[in-house]
């Protein structure tokens, strides 16, 4: 393989629709009230069985699945090469893995390479004695003369960055809580040991890792103090130049994109910033020659008010970061935010919304990641104080209610606990379950269900959407975000009303009078205004092939 070759992005990501898994609020096969790997096995064939009556996704990304203590549900990993006994086994790994693999279905592992859990056994030799040797393998400093903490560096849970340990009367630095103390990247023996554990599942033959936080494994090597600036939060009210965002994580990211080149097409998606993050820092991840990650997160939307205007100019910004240099990616949801149909509810309009942000969604140049639940609207779940499991909502309720309420269990139908457990789910069950659920979505063509399915088959069925390049079209009216689709074969035109009001606009194309009509919604045949008139209702969808 040429070195060219090497550093592209592998066609079967590019081409993809990649759906978001947290196993433990998939589905439950054993009854204890957590989503189990063979919850996720079962309902393979609901994610893609070869047919457009499936949703037709081409890869699951899993949310951490090793054994953890649950401080931060997964992201404090104790045991990088295992499975969580809550989850099921090995053998149960490797037959979701088969069974995916048989249908198509890529497997993305979860990688979280800042922090480990303080009870992996790295942390509890590191913590055991100043001179155990895998001490420098995680951040400790001695408490510095005339002052409290070694730097003001702050949590992002809340609290100091820096939790005093007795025995050995040393800090250690943890990003997160102080369970999921960050590992020293300095140390070329974190580096080894990290990736030979990814080794292990690439051996095993998943298909590539979503990098939790790399932009975080990197600090100042002299751990300056990091500037005040105004901000809500204490964690807001510092600018983050030295604690994270080090040009050295972009070496942590080649030195992982080394590893997966020896095995074939595998992929890295890393997530870059959790705040509201310049594409052109992510991009930077994605290294100089194509050879850091083949991909970054885009979370731009999940900041973004909602509107034809502002979602082109997420979308403009995205494709100059990375347009030449990379791939971009889409995310409407995910774990950490609130789901968009609650973030961007509106009334009666809240369903319309959800659908024309579907076909933005994936309409788009770039791989799409769906949320579990998104395809039939599941709402977000407000709990009440007592209800709380998650770190960041335990501290900041009610400034910030925490992420419970994104992750609850998925909504199979409307039998008890929406079809997912037959014990008590381990976080509730969205009291909507008997209204939306997949059940009920699947025999009703026009659901939301449908319409996910319906695009994802467009997509697969037409290059242009997958692979053309993306070219905005300039003269749509206020409130209409329009844009081209171009391969070679193919000249793709969408257009999507993000107002409550009909429009009107004209394609400034030749051929565009004989544009044939791929989708649209609600379906108005091949009615145009005149040649090149169309006219598009509230939140509607036009996908046309000029
Ligand atoms: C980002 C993950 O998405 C989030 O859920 C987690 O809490 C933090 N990283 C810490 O690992």
């Amino acid at each position: 393989m040429s070195v060219t070759e090497e550093k592209t992005t592998p066609k079967w990501f590019k081409d993809a629709v990649v759906y978001q898994i947290y196993p433990r609020s998939f589905l439950d096969t054993n009854g204890d009230g957590i989503g189990d790997l063979n919850g996720i096995t079962e309902k393979l064939d609901y994610l893609n069985d070869g047919t457009p009556n499936s949703l037709g996704i081409d890869a699951i990304w899993i949310t951490p699945l090793y054994p953890s203590p649950q401080y931060d549900f997964g992201y404090d990993v104790m045991d990088y090469r295992g499975v969580d006994p809550q989850y099921g086994t090995m053998e149960d790994f490797d037959r979701l893995l088969r069974e995916a693999h048989k249908r198509g279905i890529r497997i993305i592992m979860d990688m979280v390479p800042n922090h480990t859990s303080h009870l992996h056994p790295w942390f509890l030799e590191s913590r055991s004695s100043k001179d155990n040797p895998k001490r420098d393998w995680y951040i400790w400093r001695p408490r510095p003369k005339g002052r409290k903490y070694p730097n003001n560096w702050l949590g992002i849970f809340g609290g100091r960055a820096w939790e005093w340990d007795n025995k050995t009367k040393e800090y250690y630095y943890h990003t997160s809580v102080p369970e999921q103390p960050d590992l020293n990247w300095r140390n070329p023996q974190v580096r080894e040991a990290i990736l030979s554990d990814m080794a292990f599942w690439l051996d095993k033959g998943v298909d590539g890792y979503r990098l939790d936080v790399i932009n975080w494994t990197m600090k100042d090597k002299e751990l300056k103090d990091n500037p005040h600036c105004i901000g809500r939060r204490p964690y807001d009210m510092q600018r983050h130049l030295y604690d994270k965002d080090q040009q050295e994580a972009v070496d942590v990211a080649k030195a992982m994109r080394e590893l997966t080149d020896r095995y074939k097409d595998k992929i890295l998606v890393g997530e870059v910033a959790l705040d509201h993050s310049d594409p052109r820092e992510a991009a930077r991840y994605l290294g100089e020659n194509g050879d850091g990650l083949h991909a970054t997160f885009n979370f731009s939307f999940t900041y973004s008010r909602f509107g034809a205007e502002r979602f082109k100019a997420e979308v403009s910004a995205w494709e100059e970061a990375v347009g030449k240099r990379g791939w971009p990616t889409y995310v409407l949801s995910n774990h950490d935010e609130i789901r968009h149909i609650s973030r961007y509810a509106k009334g009666r309009w809240t369903i319309p919304r959800a659908r024309v942000l579907a076909a933005m969604l994936l309409t788009l140049r770039g791989t799409p990641f769906l949320y579990y639940g998104e395809e039939i609207g599941m709402r977000n779940l407000w709990p009440k104080r007592s209800e709380i499991l998650d770190p960041l909502g335990k501290r900041y309720w009610p400034f910030h209610p925490g992420r419970d309420g994104e992750r609850t269990p998925m909504q199979w139908n409307g039998s008890k606990n929406a079809g997912f457990s037959t014990g008590e789910p381990w976080l509730r069950v969205h009291p909507n379950f008997r209204k939306i659920n997949v059940d009920i979505q699947d025999k009703d063509p026009n659901s939301l269900l449908n319409l996910y399915r319906r695009l994802i088959w467009i997509r697969k069925e037409n290059s242009a959407l997958r692979e053309g390049s993306y070219k905005e079209y300039p003269n749509s009216p206020t409130g209409i975000f329009s844009f081209f689709r171009q391969t070679h074969e193919q000249h793709l035109f969408t257009a999507l009303n993000f107002t409550k009001e009909r429009k009107s606009f004209t394609i400034d194309q030749a051929n565009a009078g004989k544009a044939k009509i791929i989708f649209s919604e609600p379906e108005f045949g091949t009615k145009s205004l005149d040649a090149k008139g169309f006219e598009i209702p509230p939140y509607g969808i036009l996908i046309l092939e000029m």
